[in-house]
């Protein structure tokens, strides 16, 4: 990415998901002097201060200029850092927003019909492999998505919805879905364990399974359920355990499920 900003990008919170966006940022080539970062735990600014962005504890004094906004806090503390931010509201500056649950009208109910992304990440972001989905309000003007578009794909790849009803599913894939990949490394290395595997070697197997097949996944153009049926010759290995998981109560079913219960959630929450 090259410098292409003509104002301050200010982050409001650079904790986990913040500070990985930041990487991401610096990575990409965005000038650290550009970035003005609100954080006031002291360790954590402390850190950003020495990646040579501006990091300052409060709201108090924000930059002139500020091209965009990031709200990178708890989602619990949002109705009451949003408002901080409102001497910014009476201009262009689009407010993107990486808080799970929070709502597009949260932050119009604040600040007004101003330009509003909001953005789900995931937790690969912190290695620049996250999948990011986006919705934007009927303020936001191509250029500013395309400003969003830019700052978020410096973690990973970005795709937009145009319904917010749909951030609920979509937390329900890819935000919460590190987590389902990461109980199946658990669960295969245990299964690999209970089949005789030394503990240590079940698990580097699960794991270096996961990435391999993952990143095969990724970058095959044959889609996953070939990528399964090239893996599988009839009456073999492969297809003994696939029997199992593909039977009418197996992983499908499951998934479902699961993906039914954190959509759900979601939406109660929000
Ligand atoms: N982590 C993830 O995987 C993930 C995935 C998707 C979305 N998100 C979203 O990302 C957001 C941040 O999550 P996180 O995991 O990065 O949390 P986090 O590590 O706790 O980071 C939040 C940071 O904001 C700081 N903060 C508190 N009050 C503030 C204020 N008034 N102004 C500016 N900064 C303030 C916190 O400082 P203190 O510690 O002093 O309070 C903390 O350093 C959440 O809304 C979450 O829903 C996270």
């Amino acid at each position: 990415m090259t410098k292409q900003f003509s104002g301050a990008i200010v982050l409001a919170g650079g904790g986990k998901m913040g500070g990985a966006l930041l990487a991401g940022w610096l990575e990409s080539g965005i000038e650290a002097a550009d970035i003005h970062v609100i954080e006031p735990d002291g360790g954590a600014a402390a850190r950003l201060a020495g990646l040579g962005v501006n990091v300052a504890p409060t709201a108090s004094r924000l930059p002139a200029g500020t091209e965009i906004v990031i709200f990178a806090v708890k989602p619990q503390i949002m109705n009451e850092v949003v408002p901080q931010y409102s001497s910014l509201a009476a201009g262009d500056t689009p407010f993107l927003s990486i808080a799970a649950g929070c709502r597009i009208s949260l932050f119009e109910s604040h600040l007004g019909a101003v330009p509003v992304v909001r953005a789900m990440p995931n937790t690969p972001a912190s290695i620049g492999l996250g999948m990011t989905v986006a919705c934007a309000n009927r303020q936001t003007s191509e250029a500013q998505r395309a400003l969003c578009q830019r700052l978020l794909e410096a973690v990973g790849e970005v795709a937009w919805v145009a319904d917010e009803a749909l951030m609920d599913a979509v937390t329900a894939v890819s935000g919460s879905g590190p987590a389902y990949v990461f109980l199946l490394i658990e669960k295969l290395a245990a299964a690999g364990v209970e089949a005789g595997l030394a503990p240590d070697l079940a698990m580097r197997l699960a794991r270096a399974t996961v990435r391999g097949a993952g990143e095969l996944a990724s970058r095959s153009d044959q889609a996953p359920d070939q990528l399964r049926v090239n893996v599988t010759s009839p009456g073999g290995t492969t297809a003994a355990a696939l029997d199992v998981l593909m039977a009418e109560d197996g992983l499908g079913a499951l998934m479902k499920r699961a993906v039914l219960a954190a959509t759900e959630r979601s939406k109660a929450l929000a």
